[in-house]
């Protein structure tokens, strides 16, 4: 065993009280205790445990810089690696899995080839000039290659650009990785040797859960639910993916959280009761993933949600939770008829999500309440549904503008219409002005015009960083105009004829 750390007897804001957090790094099982329950991963790496090869750059799960791979067990005793941003992950979430930087590339000496093949695809195509991305691309690359090692396929150029939008590089530019994502498959192959991990984190699954006075990790519902209710001024931790943002750019003091990444209930994602039911702790990725199986049209918006890194850590329940105005779930689900089931010690309640948010930022959730699950009505074949994204960057950028798109045509006429869209108002909201419009009419022209017009008086729209009320005004009418193109009954145009990003 080595640890980064000595295993110090924990503060009352430390995890510890119980045990320590214990994860497999470099070889061997790490053991934490004594650190403040925020201290991000990239902290312990370069702050304690000295391995600096994971670089800080942003700080936020911007650019990329800090990626790893954290290494999990799978129900099928597997291994799968994820790419994850250091600097927003508390170490505390790290128990019980394992953690790979770009130092553990690294050949023994005399190895032949010298170079990891991610790595010798980089140097081969000039992938890399100051070398502050490097690392990060690097480790975006490996989950890449391990991902498709795996499955025997290999990831067209489109795929590696997706797989890549969380890395930023100021100095290189992208066609030479690109290159480098192509080129490593065709090395020798070279993978992580799982066996011992996979030893390690069996091992580890018979550690108790981490229960201390300032982090706690359930790991039932009905522990969940009875922590929440005993300690409801804790901040209940999903992903991690807003909260790692109040710590590092507000520092903001957390000093007590309840973990919700290790309460197996809350990541399921099932079809049940004619409903899409998606756990509250599902990841952005499986959560989208499985929207889009149904509303394929849902498909681009998630894949222009955040990064990968971000999408695997992040939850589709802490988006909603966090509630904010121009979060992309809400709109698309609200769109769709969703609800949410909430739970209160072993009462449930379910409520329509276009109920949920009381103002900006605010909600119904209860003292000691949480969201359990979201519920999604399945399609019937009278329903199209489009997901509509505006903002400055194709990839991994926040919305000016989002829009959900919901129709029930028969025959030509709308029996039923919701219109939801993010970025217009302090919440998500209805517009129920242009729904009113359209409802019981034929889908003509002149019905879209007249939704159009009615949506003025639905929304007064803010001027801020990302766009003026005037473009949200406008961009919202050809929001609207875009969705009868696409749906009209007579010559509807294919997404790709009206998208700029149709290459894709
Ligand atoms: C680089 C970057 C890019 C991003 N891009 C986008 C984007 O494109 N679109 C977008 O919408 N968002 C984006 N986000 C915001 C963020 O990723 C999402 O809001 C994400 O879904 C938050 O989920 P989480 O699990 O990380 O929440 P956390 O940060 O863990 O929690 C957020 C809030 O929700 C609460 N909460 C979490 N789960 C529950 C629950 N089950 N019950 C009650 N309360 C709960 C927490 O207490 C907290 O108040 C981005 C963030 C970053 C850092
Ligand atoms: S330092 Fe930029 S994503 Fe972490
Ligand atoms: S090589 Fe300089 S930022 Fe990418």
């Amino acid at each position: 065993m080595t640890s980064g750390l000595p295993s110090s007897p924990a503060s009352p804001a430390a995890t510890g009280g119980a045990r320590p957090i214990r994860f497999f790094h470099r070889g061997a099982v790490v053991e934490v205790a004594g650190l403040p329950p925020t201290t991000t991963v990239l902290a312990w790496l370069r702050e304690h445990a000295h391995r600096t090869g994971t670089k800080e750059g942003c700080n936020e799960g911007d650019c990329g810089a800090c990626t790893v791979l954290v290494g999990q067990l799978q129900p099928d005793d597997s291994l799968a690696w994820q790419p994850r941003n250091a600097c927003i992950q508390f170490l505390p979430t790290l128990d019980g899995q394992a953690l790979l930087t770009v130092e553990d590339l690294a050949l023994p000496p005399g190895s032949e080839p010298a170079l990891h093949p991610v790595q010798q695809a980089m140097v081969d195509c000039h992938g890399s000039q100051c070398g502050f991305c490097t690392p990060g691309f690097v480790m975006s690359l490996t989950a890449c290659y391990e991902a498709h090692q795996d499955s025997g396929t290999r990831p067209t150029r489109q795929a590696l650009a997706d797989a890549l939008s969380g890395n930023l590089c100021r100095c290189t530019g992208y066609r030479p990785i690109l290159a480098a994502g192509e080129r490593m498959f065709t090395l020798p192959e070279r993978r992580i040797d799982a066996g011992p991990i996979v030893a390690a984190l069996k091992a580890l699954r018979a550690d108790p859960p981490l229960e201390a006075t300032g982090f706690a990790a359930p790991r039932s519902l009905d522990h969940l639910a009875a922590l929440r209710l005993a300690r409801p001024q804790a901040r209940l931790l999903a992903g991690g993916t807003d909260i790692g943002l109040w710590v590092n750019k507000q520092l903001r003091r957390l000093d007590d959280l309840v973990y919700l990444g290790r309460v197996a209930e809350l990541h399921t994602v099932r079809e049940a009761e004619g409903q899409l039911q998606i756990g509250a702790a599902a990841s952005l990725e499986a959560a989208w993933n499985a929207l889009a199986r149904h509303w394929p049209h849902t498909r681009e918006m998630g894949l222009r949600f955040a990064s990968p890194p971000i999408r695997l850590a992040g939850t589709m329940g802490g988006n909603l939770a966090n509630g904010s105005p121009i979060g992309d779930a809400a709109p698309v689900l609200m769109a769709l008829g969703a609800s949410l089931v909430l739970r209160r010690g072993q009462a449930q309640r379910t409520l329509p999500l276009e109920d949920f948010y009381l103002g900006y930022m605010s909600n119904q959730l209860a003292e000691g309440e949480f969201l359990q699950a979201i519920q999604v009505p399945l399609p019937q074949p009278q329903h199209q549904l489009r997901a509509y994204k505006l903002s400055k960057r194709f990839d991994s950028d926040i919305s000016a503008l989002a829009a959900g798109l919901w129709l029930q045509l028969d025959a030509g006429v709308v029996r039923a219409a919701r219109f939801a869209f993010g970025g217009m108002a302090a919440t998500v909201q209805r517009a129920r002005g242009a729904e009113a419009a359209v409802v019981g009419q034929t889908w003509t022209e002149a019905t879209l015009q007249a939704a159009m017009a009615a949506l003025e008086a639905d929304f007064t729209p803010l001027t801020d960083l990302r766009a003026s009320a005037a473009y949200r005004r406008r961009a919202a009418r050809h929001l609207l105009q875009r969705l009868w193109l696409e749906t009209r009954p007579e010559a509807p145009l294919a997404p790709e004829q009206l998208s700029v990003w149709s290459a894709r």
